[in-house]
Protein backbone atom coordinates (compact mmCIF):
# COMPACT_ATOMS: atom_id res chain seq x y z
CA UNK A 1 0.00 0.00 0.00
CA UNK A 2 2.53 2.52 1.32
CA UNK A 3 4.95 1.43 -2.20
CA UNK A 4 0.96 2.24 -4.13
CA UNK A 5 1.45 5.77 -2.96
CA UNK A 6 5.33 6.41 -3.08
CA UNK A 7 4.64 5.47 -6.58
CA UNK A 8 2.13 7.26 -7.03
CA UNK A 9 3.81 10.65 -5.76
CA UNK A 10 6.43 9.67 -7.51
CA UNK A 11 4.70 9.61 -10.86
CA UNK A 12 3.05 12.53 -10.01
CA UNK A 13 6.37 14.51 -9.33
CA UNK A 14 7.63 13.66 -12.90
CA UNK A 15 4.96 14.68 -14.16
CA UNK A 16 5.29 18.17 -12.85
CA UNK A 17 8.90 18.04 -13.64
CA UNK A 18 8.23 17.18 -17.51
CA UNK A 19 5.38 20.17 -17.29
CA UNK A 20 8.25 22.69 -15.81
CA UNK A 21 10.94 21.58 -18.53
CA UNK A 22 8.41 22.05 -21.60
CA UNK A 23 6.69 25.00 -20.10
CA UNK A 24 10.21 27.72 -21.09
CA UNK A 25 10.07 26.08 -24.42
CA UNK A 26 6.48 26.46 -24.95
CA UNK A 27 6.88 30.14 -23.46
CA UNK A 28 9.39 31.22 -25.65
CA UNK A 29 7.07 29.67 -28.97
CA UNK A 30 4.19 31.84 -27.68
CA UNK A 31 6.75 34.61 -27.76
CA UNK A 32 8.14 33.93 -31.30
CA UNK A 33 4.85 33.52 -32.68
CA UNK A 34 3.68 37.06 -31.06
CA UNK A 35 6.85 38.78 -32.32
CA UNK A 36 6.47 37.01 -35.74
CA UNK A 37 3.31 38.38 -36.13
CA UNK A 38 4.37 41.81 -34.53
CA UNK A 39 7.06 42.04 -37.37
CA UNK A 40 4.81 40.95 -40.36
CA UNK A 41 2.44 43.91 -39.41
CA UNK A 42 4.77 46.40 -38.83
CA UNK A 43 6.26 45.50 -42.37
CA UNK A 44 2.73 45.98 -43.77
CA UNK A 45 2.52 48.99 -42.15
CA UNK A 46 5.67 50.48 -43.26
CA UNK A 47 4.62 49.61 -46.75
CA UNK A 48 2.00 52.19 -46.67
CA UNK A 49 4.01 55.00 -44.12
CA UNK A 50 7.79 54.44 -44.51
CA UNK A 51 10.54 55.24 -41.77
CA UNK A 52 11.09 59.19 -41.96
CA UNK A 53 15.07 58.90 -42.62
CA UNK A 54 17.51 59.33 -39.99
CA UNK A 55 19.72 62.59 -40.06
CA UNK A 56 23.59 61.98 -40.95
CA UNK A 57 24.71 66.07 -40.51
CA UNK A 58 26.38 65.13 -37.83
CA UNK A 59 27.74 61.86 -38.70
CA UNK A 60 31.59 60.88 -40.30
CA UNK A 61 31.44 59.02 -43.15
CA UNK A 62 33.97 57.02 -45.12
CA UNK A 63 33.73 55.52 -48.53
CA UNK A 64 35.88 52.93 -50.35
CA UNK A 65 36.34 53.48 -53.48
CA UNK A 66 35.03 56.73 -53.90
CA UNK A 67 37.44 57.94 -57.00
CA UNK A 68 34.77 56.36 -59.26
CA UNK A 69 31.31 55.19 -60.27
CA UNK A 70 28.55 54.15 -56.98
CA UNK A 71 31.16 55.31 -54.55
CA UNK A 72 31.57 58.99 -56.35
CA UNK A 73 27.87 59.35 -56.06
CA UNK A 74 27.20 57.95 -52.59
CA UNK A 75 30.00 60.39 -51.45
CA UNK A 76 28.17 63.51 -53.32
CA UNK A 77 25.00 62.16 -51.99
CA UNK A 78 26.18 62.18 -48.26
CA UNK A 79 27.77 65.54 -48.96
CA UNK A 80 24.61 67.27 -49.79
CA UNK A 81 23.34 65.86 -46.39
CA UNK A 82 26.20 67.88 -45.06
CA UNK A 83 28.14 65.10 -43.44
CA UNK A 84 31.97 64.94 -42.99
CA UNK A 85 33.70 62.35 -45.76
CA UNK A 86 36.80 60.87 -46.14
CA UNK A 87 37.15 59.63 -48.84
CA UNK A 88 39.18 56.02 -50.01
CA UNK A 89 40.86 55.25 -52.92
CA UNK A 90 43.88 53.61 -54.30
CA UNK A 91 43.08 56.02 -57.44
CA UNK A 92 44.41 59.07 -55.73
CA UNK A 93 43.44 61.36 -58.93
CA UNK A 94 39.80 59.88 -59.09
CA UNK A 95 39.53 60.06 -55.87
CA UNK A 96 40.60 63.98 -55.35
CA UNK A 97 38.34 64.64 -58.51
CA UNK A 98 35.73 63.19 -56.11
CA UNK A 99 36.42 65.60 -53.71
CA UNK A 100 36.50 68.68 -56.15
CA UNK A 101 32.85 67.78 -57.37
CA UNK A 102 32.12 67.69 -53.24
CA UNK A 103 33.40 71.54 -53.29
CA UNK A 104 31.89 72.44 -56.61
CA UNK A 105 28.60 71.32 -54.99
CA UNK A 106 28.52 73.50 -52.31
CA UNK A 107 29.55 70.33 -49.70
CA UNK A 108 31.73 70.18 -46.94
CA UNK A 109 35.68 69.73 -47.16
CA UNK A 110 36.12 66.10 -48.19
CA UNK A 111 39.03 64.18 -46.48
CA UNK A 112 40.86 62.13 -49.39
CA UNK A 113 43.43 59.55 -48.43
CA UNK A 114 45.01 57.58 -50.95
CA UNK A 115 44.76 53.73 -49.74
CA UNK A 116 44.47 50.16 -51.01
CA UNK A 117 41.97 48.37 -49.32
CA UNK A 118 43.41 44.74 -49.98
CA UNK A 119 46.27 45.60 -48.10
CA UNK A 120 45.53 45.21 -44.38
CA UNK A 121 48.38 47.02 -43.11
CA UNK A 122 47.64 50.11 -45.04
CA UNK A 123 44.26 50.33 -44.19
CA UNK A 124 45.08 50.27 -40.20
CA UNK A 125 47.84 53.06 -41.07
CA UNK A 126 45.60 54.86 -42.80
CA UNK A 127 43.17 54.18 -40.38
CA UNK A 128 44.99 55.76 -37.78
CA UNK A 129 45.44 58.88 -40.04
CA UNK A 130 41.69 59.27 -40.25
CA UNK A 131 41.18 59.05 -36.40
CA UNK A 132 43.82 61.28 -35.39
CA UNK A 133 42.98 63.62 -38.26
CA UNK A 134 39.08 63.52 -38.50
CA UNK A 135 37.88 61.50 -36.01
CA UNK A 136 35.84 58.15 -35.47
CA UNK A 137 34.06 57.20 -38.48
CA UNK A 138 30.24 56.51 -37.62
CA UNK A 139 29.38 55.45 -41.72
CA UNK A 140 31.41 52.68 -42.86
CA UNK A 141 31.09 52.31 -46.60
CA UNK A 142 32.45 48.99 -48.12
CA UNK A 143 32.45 50.00 -51.59
CA UNK A 144 35.44 49.38 -53.77
CA UNK A 145 34.91 46.42 -55.58
CA UNK A 146 36.54 44.80 -58.67
CA UNK A 147 35.32 42.82 -61.03
CA UNK A 148 36.62 40.64 -63.71
CA UNK A 149 34.52 38.41 -65.61
CA UNK A 150 35.36 35.08 -67.89
CA UNK A 151 34.89 31.63 -67.85
CA UNK A 152 36.15 30.23 -64.38
CA UNK A 153 39.55 28.40 -66.13
CA UNK A 154 39.92 31.91 -67.50
CA UNK A 155 40.22 33.46 -64.19
CA UNK A 156 44.34 33.29 -62.99
CA UNK A 157 45.10 32.14 -59.68
CA UNK A 158 46.13 36.07 -59.02
CA UNK A 159 42.90 37.29 -60.01
CA UNK A 160 40.79 35.17 -57.82
CA UNK A 161 42.93 36.04 -54.96
CA UNK A 162 42.76 39.91 -56.04
CA UNK A 163 39.14 39.45 -56.35
CA UNK A 164 38.41 38.12 -52.84
CA UNK A 165 41.18 40.80 -50.95
CA UNK A 166 39.56 43.68 -52.01
CA UNK A 167 36.01 42.36 -52.14
CA UNK A 168 35.70 40.47 -49.07
CA UNK A 169 38.68 40.81 -47.21
CA UNK A 170 38.56 44.38 -47.11
CA UNK A 171 36.10 44.76 -45.54
CA UNK A 172 37.70 42.96 -42.54
CA UNK A 173 39.84 45.20 -42.45
CA UNK A 174 38.18 48.03 -42.49
CA UNK A 175 35.95 47.01 -39.77
CA UNK A 176 38.90 45.84 -37.76
CA UNK A 177 39.53 49.32 -38.18
CA UNK A 178 36.44 51.27 -37.45
CA UNK A 179 34.63 49.08 -35.84
CA UNK A 180 36.40 49.26 -31.66
CA UNK A 181 35.30 52.84 -31.73
CA UNK A 182 31.41 52.11 -32.85
CA UNK A 183 31.56 49.87 -30.41
CA UNK A 184 33.26 52.19 -27.69
CA UNK A 185 30.36 55.01 -28.13
CA UNK A 186 27.38 52.47 -29.15
CA UNK A 187 26.96 53.96 -32.23
CA UNK A 188 27.28 53.62 -36.04
CA UNK A 189 26.06 52.04 -39.27
CA UNK A 190 27.80 49.59 -41.61
CA UNK A 191 27.21 49.33 -45.64
CA UNK A 192 28.53 46.77 -47.58
CA UNK A 193 28.01 46.54 -50.96
CA UNK A 194 27.52 43.00 -52.30
CA UNK A 195 25.59 42.64 -55.51
CA UNK A 196 22.74 41.12 -57.49
CA UNK A 197 25.74 38.29 -58.09
CA UNK A 198 25.18 37.99 -54.47
CA UNK A 199 21.82 37.08 -54.85
CA UNK A 200 22.16 34.38 -57.64
CA UNK A 201 25.01 33.02 -59.30
CA UNK A 202 26.22 34.43 -62.37
CA UNK A 203 27.99 32.77 -65.10
CA UNK A 204 31.41 34.68 -66.30
CA UNK A 205 31.14 35.70 -62.79
CA UNK A 206 32.38 32.92 -60.74
CA UNK A 207 34.67 34.15 -58.63
CA UNK A 208 32.85 37.32 -58.19
CA UNK A 209 29.77 35.72 -57.23
CA UNK A 210 31.57 33.68 -54.20
CA UNK A 211 33.14 37.61 -53.48
CA UNK A 212 29.65 38.83 -53.15
CA UNK A 213 27.97 35.83 -51.92
CA UNK A 214 30.52 36.16 -49.09
CA UNK A 215 29.44 39.67 -48.15
CA UNK A 216 25.64 38.58 -47.29
CA UNK A 217 27.00 36.10 -45.47
CA UNK A 218 29.57 38.01 -43.28
CA UNK A 219 26.85 40.97 -42.57
CA UNK A 220 24.49 38.80 -41.64
CA UNK A 221 26.31 37.17 -39.33
CA UNK A 222 27.72 40.70 -37.96
CA UNK A 223 24.35 41.73 -37.63
CA UNK A 224 23.33 39.16 -35.59
CA UNK A 225 26.45 38.83 -33.11
CA UNK A 226 25.98 42.99 -32.82
CA UNK A 227 22.49 42.31 -31.15
CA UNK A 228 24.24 40.22 -28.44
CA UNK A 229 24.24 43.57 -26.94
CA UNK A 230 20.41 43.94 -26.46
CA UNK A 231 21.06 47.78 -26.36
CA UNK A 232 23.43 47.46 -29.60
CA UNK A 233 22.82 51.03 -31.71
CA UNK A 234 25.06 49.81 -34.57
CA UNK A 235 23.11 48.57 -37.30
CA UNK A 236 24.31 47.15 -40.63
CA UNK A 237 23.10 47.27 -44.21
CA UNK A 238 23.97 44.96 -47.18
CA UNK A 239 22.92 46.70 -50.52
CA UNK A 240 22.51 44.45 -54.03
CA UNK A 241 22.51 46.13 -56.85
CA UNK A 242 21.90 44.51 -60.40
CA UNK A 243 24.14 45.95 -62.86
CA UNK A 244 25.21 49.63 -62.99
CA UNK A 245 25.97 51.84 -65.41
CA UNK A 246 29.65 52.67 -64.48
CA UNK A 247 31.86 50.97 -66.23
CA UNK A 248 32.58 47.91 -64.26
CA UNK A 249 30.24 45.82 -65.86
CA UNK A 250 32.07 45.59 -68.95
CA UNK A 251 29.93 43.51 -71.63
CA UNK A 252 26.37 43.43 -69.74
CA UNK A 253 23.31 41.93 -71.91
CA UNK A 254 19.75 42.59 -70.71
CA UNK A 255 16.71 40.62 -72.20
CA UNK A 256 14.20 42.98 -71.34
CA UNK A 257 15.49 45.76 -71.45
CA UNK A 258 12.38 48.34 -70.83
CA UNK A 259 11.59 46.32 -67.47
CA UNK A 260 15.02 46.23 -66.22
CA UNK A 261 17.98 47.98 -67.92
CA UNK A 262 21.27 49.03 -66.10
CA UNK A 263 20.87 51.40 -63.37
CA UNK A 264 22.38 54.88 -63.21
CA UNK A 265 24.87 55.01 -60.60
CA UNK A 266 23.33 58.34 -59.38
CA UNK A 267 19.79 56.86 -58.74
CA UNK A 268 21.61 53.87 -56.89
CA UNK A 269 23.94 55.89 -54.42
CA UNK A 270 20.74 57.90 -53.64
CA UNK A 271 19.01 54.40 -52.76
CA UNK A 272 21.83 53.61 -50.97
CA UNK A 273 21.98 56.48 -48.44
CA UNK A 274 17.97 56.06 -48.04
CA UNK A 275 18.34 52.48 -47.13
CA UNK A 276 20.96 53.32 -44.58
CA UNK A 277 19.33 56.06 -43.45
CA UNK A 278 16.35 54.22 -42.77
CA UNK A 279 17.85 51.05 -41.50
CA UNK A 280 17.44 48.90 -43.97
CA UNK A 281 19.21 45.82 -43.12
CA UNK A 282 19.27 43.90 -47.05
CA UNK A 283 17.86 45.17 -50.25
CA UNK A 284 18.81 44.83 -54.22
CA UNK A 285 17.78 47.62 -56.23
CA UNK A 286 15.37 47.39 -57.83
CA UNK A 287 14.01 45.86 -54.05
CA UNK A 288 11.48 43.77 -55.94
CA UNK A 289 14.38 41.51 -57.22
CA UNK A 290 15.28 40.20 -53.40
CA UNK A 291 11.15 38.69 -53.22
CA UNK A 292 11.33 37.46 -57.11
CA UNK A 293 14.85 35.39 -55.60
CA UNK A 294 13.07 34.39 -52.37
CA UNK A 295 9.91 33.14 -53.88
CA UNK A 296 11.81 31.42 -56.83
CA UNK A 297 13.90 29.70 -54.12
CA UNK A 298 10.89 28.11 -53.35
CA UNK A 299 10.70 26.49 -56.40
CA UNK A 300 12.27 23.39 -57.27
CA UNK A 301 15.58 23.95 -57.97
CA UNK A 302 15.25 22.99 -61.51
CA UNK A 303 12.32 25.20 -62.08
CA UNK A 304 13.95 28.20 -60.70
CA UNK A 305 17.27 27.53 -63.13
CA UNK A 306 14.36 27.84 -66.14
CA UNK A 307 13.02 30.87 -64.28
CA UNK A 308 16.38 32.99 -64.48
CA UNK A 309 17.08 31.37 -67.95
CA UNK A 310 13.74 33.31 -69.29
CA UNK A 311 15.23 36.52 -67.77
CA UNK A 312 18.79 35.90 -69.52
CA UNK A 313 20.46 38.81 -68.12
CA UNK A 314 23.99 39.07 -67.45
CA UNK A 315 27.79 39.73 -68.58
CA UNK A 316 29.93 38.46 -71.68
CA UNK A 317 33.24 37.45 -70.63
CA UNK A 318 35.66 40.57 -71.33
CA UNK A 319 38.64 39.06 -72.92
N1 LIG B 1 28.73 48.44 -61.52
C1 LIG B 1 27.91 47.41 -61.31
O1 LIG B 1 27.28 46.89 -62.22
C2 LIG B 1 27.74 46.88 -59.92
C3 LIG B 1 26.63 46.08 -59.63
C4 LIG B 1 26.48 45.56 -58.36
C5 LIG B 1 27.41 45.83 -57.38
N2 LIG B 1 28.48 46.61 -57.68
C6 LIG B 1 29.46 46.84 -56.62
O2 LIG B 1 29.50 48.21 -56.32
C7 LIG B 1 30.81 48.59 -55.92
C8 LIG B 1 31.27 49.79 -56.74
O3 LIG B 1 31.23 49.47 -58.12
P1 LIG B 1 31.39 50.54 -59.26
O4 LIG B 1 30.58 50.08 -60.39
O5 LIG B 1 31.19 51.88 -58.72
O6 LIG B 1 32.94 50.33 -59.63
P2 LIG B 1 33.97 51.39 -60.26
O7 LIG B 1 35.02 50.58 -60.93
O8 LIG B 1 33.26 52.43 -61.03
O9 LIG B 1 34.59 52.07 -58.95
C9 LIG B 1 35.29 51.28 -58.03
C10 LIG B 1 36.27 52.15 -57.30
O10 LIG B 1 36.97 51.31 -56.36
C11 LIG B 1 38.34 51.62 -56.43
N3 LIG B 1 39.16 50.49 -56.00
C12 LIG B 1 39.36 49.32 -56.69
N4 LIG B 1 40.22 48.57 -56.02
C13 LIG B 1 40.55 49.23 -54.89
C14 LIG B 1 41.41 48.95 -53.81
N5 LIG B 1 42.13 47.83 -53.76
N6 LIG B 1 41.51 49.84 -52.81
C15 LIG B 1 40.80 51.01 -52.87
N7 LIG B 1 40.00 51.33 -53.87
C16 LIG B 1 39.87 50.45 -54.88
C17 LIG B 1 38.59 51.99 -57.89
O11 LIG B 1 39.79 52.75 -58.04
C18 LIG B 1 37.34 52.77 -58.22
O12 LIG B 1 37.49 54.13 -57.96
C19 LIG B 1 31.68 47.35 -56.11
O13 LIG B 1 31.81 46.69 -54.88
C20 LIG B 1 30.87 46.50 -57.08
O14 LIG B 1 31.16 45.13 -56.94
C21 LIG B 1 28.66 47.17 -58.91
Amino acid sequence: MEIKTENRQQTKRSLQQQILDVAPVVLDFVILIVQVFYYIIEATFRLFKPVDPEPVKEELVLVTGAGHGIGREIALQYASEGCTLVLWDVNQKGNEETAKLIEKSGGPKAHTYTCDVSDRQNVLSVAEKVKQEVGDVTILINNAGIMPTHPLEKHTEAEIRKITDINVLAHFWTLEAFLPAMKKNNHGHIVSLSSIAGVVGIPNLVPYTASKFAVRGYMEALMDELNWNPYNQIKTTTICPFMVNTGLCKKPYVKFEKMLNLLDPKTVAEKIMYAQRTGVMECTIPSYLLKVNHLTRLLPAKAALKVKAFFDSGVHSDL
